[in-house]
């Protein structure tokens, strides 16, 4: 499959303005790839007829940037972040939770401190919330897992489950799933002791990065933590909150 300059161009304006992700030059052939995938499931032949599709369709314009996405994530991922949860905190959000098994681990590293946080798990893409929302992932999303955490929080599929793992339904209503843009939408009423939103900006130009801080950072409580991914930064970016040490921001009292 070939792209027109043209059609790239599209996609990529589209992609930029529905979620912030900068597919420059170098991603055409992530593109392309995402893209053959969509048009096989849809049963669309051409590109240039499911370019319309995907600019009048709204539910296909979720499906595409659902397959542009990329969710890869493990449980138990920059552990070291945990560190800074206690007791006081009583509502954490993990602004880009992919499929779930970061809020889980930040959930199962709580209950075994002994307090019980509320967390908020939200992310653009429907297809990884789904999954969150199961609490079943593959055996070896298990490999990560310390055996006896494995034992405590897990249930091992048995006959047609078999091959998968579940998190036990305790630990499942500790978090809550919710479709969420970091660009265009609005947090429910009330701030977080601490935002995880590792990972994600990675995909993000200093414009948007600038504006997800910002914006994120006033629903965090006074003394509250805000957690990047350890590949990221937020060097030359205009905003309020204080470094601590690299990967770990902290909103001034
Ligand atoms: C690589 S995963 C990171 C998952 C997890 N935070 C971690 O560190 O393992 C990045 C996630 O960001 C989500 N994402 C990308 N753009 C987004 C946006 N504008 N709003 C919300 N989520 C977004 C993707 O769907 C994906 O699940």
């Amino acid at each position: 499959m070939e792209l027109t300059a043209r059609q790239f161009a599209f996609f990529r304006e589209l992609v930029y303005r529905e979620c912030g992700i900068d597919l420059h030059e170098g991603k055409q052939q992530l593109l392309m790839a995402r893209l053959s995938k969509r048009l096989r499931k849809t049963g669309i032949a051409q590109v240039e007829d499911y370019l319309r599709v995907v600019a009048s369709d709204g539910n296909e314009r979720i499906r595409f940037i659902d397959a542009i996405s990329t969710n890869h994530t493990y449980f138990f991922r920059e552990d070291h972040h945990f560190a800074l949860l206690n007791a006081g905190h009583r509502r954490i959000w993990c602004a880009a939770s992919s499929s779930g098994e970061e809020p889980y681990s930040i959930a199962i590293h709580c209950l075994e401190q002994g307090f019980r946080p509320a967390i908020l798990a939200t992310d653009i893409s429907t297809s990884v919330l789904r999954i969150g929302q199961s609490g079943v992932y593959p055996l070896e999303k298990a490999q990560r897992i310390p055996l006896a955490t494995l034992k405590k929080y897990f249930q091992k599929g048995h006959g047609k489950s078999e091959g998968y793992i579940r998190l036990k339904d305790d630990i499942r209503r500790m978090v809550t799933f919710r479709r969420f843009n970091l660009l265009t939408d609005t947090p429910p009423p009330g701030e977080f002791d601490m935002i995880f939103c590792r990972n994600v900006m990675i995909y993000f130009d200093g414009p948007v990065k600038e504006t997800v801080v910002n914006k994120l950072s006033r629903y965090l409580k006074p003394d509250g933590y805000f957690i990047i991914g350890g590949a990221e930064s937020l060097n030359n970016l205009k905003h309020s909150l204080h470094f601590i040490r690299p990967s770990i921001y902290r909103k001034g009292s």
